[in-house]
């Protein structure tokens, strides 16, 4: 393994992103274990900490669970494929940014059942399943993709593991009670993180009244931008 050099809090924050290639190697037990204690510092309510990490690491369940998800997540795929429209305008292009980003998401959704280790982030509810339930376990999420990032792996956070839910509960002996709240895949990252590219912080940062972007929003030199988000 490459000597790690450690890199600042503040690096990781700016430059953690949604990893979807992987490279074959596994997870050492004791870098996951690090991953998911720090992704366990996470606040939550009361200090209530709900989230609970279900990986999916080797083996005869493992493999049971990743070729469900790999179906499911073709099915998401292709739903999203269509509904957000890749394939039209810019999309018709092979080498537009559009273009590529398909490719690497049909490379992502053909490749789960070969990803290292899976994660579900669960949450146990203890009330009524509220609009706010996701405050106690998306910090955790977080914590654990900056964790994952900070040593040098990388994951991505999906919904995808919707469509097959019902199984993967039964599967694995999942509680009524317990929220399946993300589906983290994460493994060594082929390539580098690229850079993290969001709105223009004036778009996202208010003053004292709604609508009102503060001339100290400032994007630091460098910052990339996208297209995508509010218009
Ligand atoms: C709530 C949430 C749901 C997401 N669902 C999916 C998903 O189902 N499939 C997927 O490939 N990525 C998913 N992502 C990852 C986002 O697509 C990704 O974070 C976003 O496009 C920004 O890209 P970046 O993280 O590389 O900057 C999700 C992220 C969040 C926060």
């Amino acid at each position: 393994m490459d000597q790690l050099q450690p890199i600042s809090a503040i690096e990781a924050l700016s430059t953690t992103r949604a990893i979807r290639r992987y490279t074959d190697e596994q997870i050492p037990v004791e870098i996951l274990n690090e991953i998911l204690w720090f992704a366990s510092r996470a606040p939550s309510g009361s200090n209530r900490q709900p989230f609970r990490f279900l990986a999916i690491t080797r083996g005869e369940v493992a493999d049971k669970v990743k070729s469900l998800l790999g179906d499911s997540f073709r099915r998401g795929w292709a739903a999203k494929l269509q509904h957000d429209g890749y394939q039209s305008g810019s999309g018709i292009d092979p080498n537009s940014p559009k273009s590529r980003q398909a490719a690497a998401m049909q490379h992502y959704v053909d490749h789960i059942e070969q990803v290292p280790v899976i994660v579900f982030a669960c949450l146990v509810r203890y009330r009524e399943a509220s609009p706010t339930e996701g405050a106690s376990i998306y910090p955790a999420c977080q914590n654990l993709l900056v964790a994952a990032r900070s040593l040098g792996y990388g994951g991505a956070l999906t919904m995808w593991h919707q469509g097959v839910e019902s199984q993967l509960r039964e599967l694995l002996d999942i509680p009524d009670n317990v929220a399946i709240s993300a589906c983290i895949t994460l493994g060594r990252p082929q390539g580098s993180h690229g850079p993290v590219r969001r709105r223009p912080i004036a778009e996202l940062v208010f003053e004292n009244q709604w609508g009102s972007s503060p001339s100290w929003a400032i994007d630091p030199d460098g910052t990339r931008f996208t297209s995508a988000g509010p218009k």
